[in-house]
């Protein structure tokens, strides 16, 4: 089935991949972006791409645009996170936000809402790898928002697939230690590693779930999307040093900081049966895919979302 697809942060490092998948196999799609993160030069011209420039705090626009693009499905993929002091904006784009999505696709019978949500959602977790039905204890800004957002929208009555995000890499990843020691090993810059792990997907593997829960019949839910594998901070950095032919300096190892988390790994158990579904790729062709992309386009900006890592 072809969609009408009302996509919410379209411009940004998910949206654009998602759009690069989704308008050559028919879809339809309307994107609604301010550009805080996203760009819009990264849009393609493209006869099936309506591109509108607002926000989704604006009820009215929001409203307006759904009755008059009459979507059959919806993505939210807008997020604010980038100042972690700036809690107003994370609470107008991740909770208004998403209530003014889940309004309007009420109001227009939207047959399925796919979210996506942050780990951080999960705050300091009990057990890793974090089981789906592990409790949420945000205590980020950008966390606690999200996940305020993300029980608007399931408990609206919508057909809600709500995908709860490992690090995706892929075309256009700005955020993360990915990009940062890329760049700065590159410069000839000196690095930190924080005593953290994290798990990294491949945007391929995050394209093909996608798919799956556009295409499968899937009632409302929550799934954590990832490998289910762990990597520490620093095998990051060794990988990026040795991708660069780069004899790994001593790298400090900083303690973990006061707004982090020490582990952060998602299990992905209950979402691989629900979907038939597995991550492909490994972390280690994961990053040389990551380290190519750079290779040939280059990192834009970098972003974060903790404030301890804002000074580097
Ligand atoms: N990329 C990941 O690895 C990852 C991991 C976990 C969760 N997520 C979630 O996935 C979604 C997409 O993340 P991303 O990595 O593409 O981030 P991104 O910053 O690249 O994209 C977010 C987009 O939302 C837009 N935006 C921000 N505020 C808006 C507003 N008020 N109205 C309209 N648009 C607005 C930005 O300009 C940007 O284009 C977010 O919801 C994020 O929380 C992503």
């Amino acid at each position: 089935m072809k969609h009408k697809i009302f996509l919410t942060g379209g411009a940004g490092c998910l949206g654009t991949s998602i759009i690069d998948a989704l308008l050559p196999i028919g879809h339809e799609i309307f994107v609604l972006d301010n550009f805080v993160t996203g760009k819009k030069q990264n849009l393609p011209n493209h006869p099936n791409l309506t591109v509108f420039e607002g926000s989704v705090t604006n009820k009215e626009h929001v409203s307006k645009l759904f009755s008059e693009f009459k979507p059959t499905l919806v993505i939210n993929s807008a997020a604010s996170y980038k100042d972690p002091s700036n809690w107003k904006e994370d609470s107008e784009t991740n909770i208004i936000g998403s209530i003014n999505i889940a309004k309007a696709s009420i109001d227009n019978n939207v047959k399925k809402v796919i979210n996506f949500q942050t780990a951080l959602c999960y705050g300091r977790p009990d057990i890793t790898p974090i089981p789906i039905d592990s409790p949420t204890k945000p205590f980020t800004s950008y966390g606690i928002s999200k996940t305020a957002g993300e029980q608007y929208l399931m408990n609206s009555g919508l057909n809600v697939v709500s995908m709860r995000l490992a690090n995706i890499c892929g075309p256009r990843l700005a955020i993360g230690p990915i990009p940062t020691f890329y760049t700065r090993l590159k410069a000839g810059k000196s690095c930190f590693c924080s005593d953290t792990i994290r798990d990294f997907i491949d945007m391929e593997d995050f394209l093909e779930i996608l798919s799956l829960a556009i295409t499968k019949e899937i009632q409302t839910g929550i799934y954590n999307i990832s490998t289910g594998k762990g990597t520490s901070i620093k095998e990051v950095f060794d990988e990026v040093a040795s991708y660069l032919g780069i004899t790994a300096p001593v790298v400090p190892i900083l303690p973990v900081g006061a707004d982090d988390i020490k582990e952060v790994v998602l299990d992905p158990t209950h979402t691989e049966k629900k979907f038939n579904w597995k991550a492909k790729y490994d972390f280690k062709q994961t990053i040389i895919r990551q380290l190519e992309w750079y290779d040939k386009f280059g990192v834009t900006d970098i972003y974060s979302h903790l404030s301890s890592q804002k000074k580097n």
